[in-house]
């Protein structure tokens, strides 16, 4: 096994992963807005290798309740024609610049993934723990996509709430996005961001208030 391959099933595996490099991408990450993006992006070994990356997340009682749908080349254009049609059909006030703007969004970023969750309500694993492994998925391939070089953004947009895009782009009923993933080239590097006061959120269980 070299360290670019999935490891088999049952293979002995490190319990921990000791790692400078880690660290610094854990507190450095942070997200480009997709119109920051630009080529180039992930080629097909290293698609793989994000997407593998993604998948490897828990997953109470292995549902995997996700799957992904990959834009590029041409497909971002065929999926940008169905914004435009879909939103120009939603909102008849609106103007052709805006319906443009619609037709170019998956144009952004040289591969988009869409991380599907797929939620299987016949199983006994909750609704709420298969919904949360879609969105572990979604932070891998974040840190899977930096690690390989890229930068990326992970959007939802008012798209992936669109019951005509969502049948368009063949999701099954029941299926939702978890996340749209604009992986490219970083036009400029991002800006740190207003981060959460770990005081204001960290309590500690049995000590006095
Ligand atoms: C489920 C989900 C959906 C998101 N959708 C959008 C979106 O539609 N538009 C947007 O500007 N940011 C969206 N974001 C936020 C960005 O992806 C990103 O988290 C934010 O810009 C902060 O950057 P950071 O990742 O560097 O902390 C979304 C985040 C999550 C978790």
């Amino acid at each position: 096994m070299t360290s670019t391959t999935p490891p088999e099933f049952g293979a002995p595996l490190p319990a921990a992963h000791p790692s400078e490099e880690t660290l610094k991408l854990l507190r450095l990450r942070r997200s480009t807005a997709a119109d920051l993006l630009t080529g180039p992006g992930p080629n097909a070994t290293e698609l793989q290798s994000i997407l593998s990356i993604a998948s490897r997340v828990p997953d109470h009682r292995r549902v995997c309740p996700f799957r992904f749908i990959v834009f590029e080349g041409e497909g971002r254009a065929k999926a940008g024609e169905i914004l435009a049609r879909i939103f120009a059909s939603n909102e008849t006030e609106t103007t052709p610049e805006r319906v443009q703007c619609e037709r170019a969004r998956f144009m952004r970023a040289p591969v988009v993934v869409a991380v599907v969750s797929a939620v299987d309500r016949t199983h006994r694993t909750p609704e709420w723990e298969q919904t949360m492994t879609a969105g572990a998925v979604c932070q891998n391939m974040l840190l899977a996509a930096s690690a390989h070089g890229y930068a990326a953004q992970w959007l939802t947009e008012w798209y992936a709430y669109d019951h005509a895009v969502l049948e368009a782009f063949g999701l099954k009923p029941g299926e939702k996005i978890a996340g749209f993933i604009y992986i490219g080239a970083a036009k400029e590097p991002p800006l740190e961001r207003q981060r959460p006061e770990l005081q204001a959120i960290i309590t500690r269980f049995g000590e006095a208030g």
